[in-house]
């Protein structure tokens, strides 16, 4: 056993009386030194875009989630630049799964995102927000006949996922006596990623050559797309590479062999984020590539591999990109309040803070950055982050070196952009507000904190379950009444 006490921190004499601080009885741990030695300095942030989060929990409460406007138009006109300057025809999809609160969504729209949806809601919450049919992109495995038919009549991409649909888009077209052009998603071996067999026809087997031959036989459907989704947080450029090559030479495939003409070839999303996933032993700063690298393996061999095809007078096919978590993931924050300070019977320091993985789902499969909004003096120690859920597997953080917290300090948790708006869940504990700060540094709700009307607005009781105790509050319940 070591014991800190950490009153003197520096050991000098200073004239300024410092504060008490808890002394501290640590273990010695094997497995807790790393390649660096001593413990990293421990960073902290007081702030988000000019607004002390001080100031933001006074006003918005515990736990905050906070999106950054300016990050998220500075993201996206990144990579604007990034592809457009490599390639004339670029345009980008916001993936509403990633992150579907519609502030973020018309943000994206506002910078000339298109809209990637996968799902009858999606689509529905794309057109609510006014993106019109011909600028959505319809993915996904299961679009009912009623979407499938709005989609078809709004002029919407529709990316054919199997067969079934296939035939159900004929008949739809039929009934409309309306020539629909449609794109196909296909599946194949870039050699880099887990190929992904259940999305889209696979190519190798000859699924996807056979489906176009069957739409060049139709008298109603016209392939014009071709599309991919070849993963996510890849983080080998190289795949990108092979995805666009393999997507150009099935294009000129199937243009010699059904005579469709490609207007647009669709990669799909999986660019990585800023974010360390489980597992993963470098930072993501040595990890990532830049989307300028992205850009390069992409663009470079789709330059090459059309450029016949403009030198025969017809324009190169328009480039789609469906970039999810790369473009939001780092916009967004979690500030959290500590409820709790424990001793673990391991000896390690336990935090309970009040998010848990009800609301930051990601938490499953990253160790998100976390640091204090202040500076906290004390010796940083092994420490395990549990949300208030009462449920074992609601835990943040398994392990993580931060200093003494005190009841109510708050902790910073990103990147939180990505997928956790979309697959937290109501589950124990009410979804708390999540606010924008403008570009002009002004902060403001994109989304209200629940309560009890909003959680049980669906429900309905039928008349007889209405009173929870019939006989009158005081009624005694005796285990012979149900006989
Ligand atoms: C078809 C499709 N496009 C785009 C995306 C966005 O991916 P990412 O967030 O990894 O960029 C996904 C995510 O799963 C997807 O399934």
């Amino acid at each position: 056993m070591q014991m800190h006490d950490e009153s003197t921190p520096t050991g000098l004499n200073t004239s300024t009386k410092k504060p008490w601080i808890k002394p501290t009885i640590i273990p010695l741990r094997t497995g807790m030194l790393n390649k660096v030695g001593a413990n990293r300095q421990m960073n902290w942030q007081e702030s988000i875009d000019g607004i002390p989060i001080k100031q933001l929990v006074e006003d918005y409460g515990s736990p905050l989630f906070v999106v950054s406007e300016k990050k998220l138009r500075n993201n996206m006109k990144r990579f604007k630049r990034a592809f457009a300057s490599r390639y004339p025809d670029v345009q980008f999809g916001w993936s509403y799964k990633t992150n579907y609160l519609a502030a973020v969504c018309n943000t994206f729209h506002q910078e000339g995102s298109w809209a990637e949806v996968v799902s009858e809601f999606e689509y529905e919450k794309a057109r609510s927000l006014g993106v019109p049919g011909q600028n959505i992109i319809f993915n996904g495995p299961f679009k009912t006949p009623r979407i499938l038919e709005r989609a078809v009549r709004e002029g919407a991409l529709i990316h054919i996922d199997h067969l079934d649909e296939l035939y159900a888009l004929e008949n739809i077209a039929q009934g409309l006596k309306q020539q629909v052009g449609v794109a196909l998603r296909l599946n194949f071996d870039t050699g880099y990623t887990e190929p992904w067999s259940r999305f889209g026809f696979n190519l190798e087997s000859g699924q996807a050559m056979d489906a176009a031959w069957r739409i060049g036989a139709s008298e109603y459907l016209q392939l014009i797309g071709l599309h991919s989704h070849i993963g996510t947080f890849v983080t080998e450029t190289k795949a990108y590479s092979k995805e666009v090559q393999i997507l150009c030479e099935f294009m000129l495939e199937v243009e010699s062999r059904t005579n469709c003409q490609i207007e647009y070839i669709d990669i799909g999303g999986g660019f990585a984020s800023m974010n360390s996933l489980q597992g993963v032993y470098l930072p993501p700063e040595q990890v990532v590539p830049s989307i300028e690298q992205y850009a390069e393996a992409v663009c470079t061999p789709l330059m090459e591999l059309t450029h016949e095809r403009e030198a025969n007078g017809r324009p190169r096919p328009r480039l789609i990109l469906e970039t999810g978590r790369a473009l939001v993931d780092d916009a967004e924050s979690l500030v959290t309040s500590i409820i709790a300070n424990k001793r673990l019977l391991d000896g390690r320091h336990g935090l309970i803070v009040d998010a848990g993985v009800n609301l930051l789902f990601t938490a499953f499969w990253y160790n998100h950055q976390v640091v204090p909004t202040k500076f906290l003096p004390g010796k940083p120690e092994e420490s395990v982050i549990y949300g208030p859920l009462c449920m074992n597997i609601d835990v943040l953080r398994n392990s993580i070196l931060l200093p003494p917290l005190k009841v109510g300090d708050t902790l910073l948790f990103t990147p939180v952009g990505a997928y956790n708006h979309t697959q937290w869940m109501q589950f124990i504990e009410y979804r708390p507000n999540v606010i924008m700060i403008d570009e002009k540094g002004r902060a403001s709700i994109i989304r209200k904190a629940e309560n009890l009307s909003v959680v049980t607005s669906q429900e309905v009781i039928p008349d007889h379950l209405r009173d929870p105790y019939p006989g009158g509050p005081l009624y005694n319940f005796s285990r012979y009444d149900n006989n």
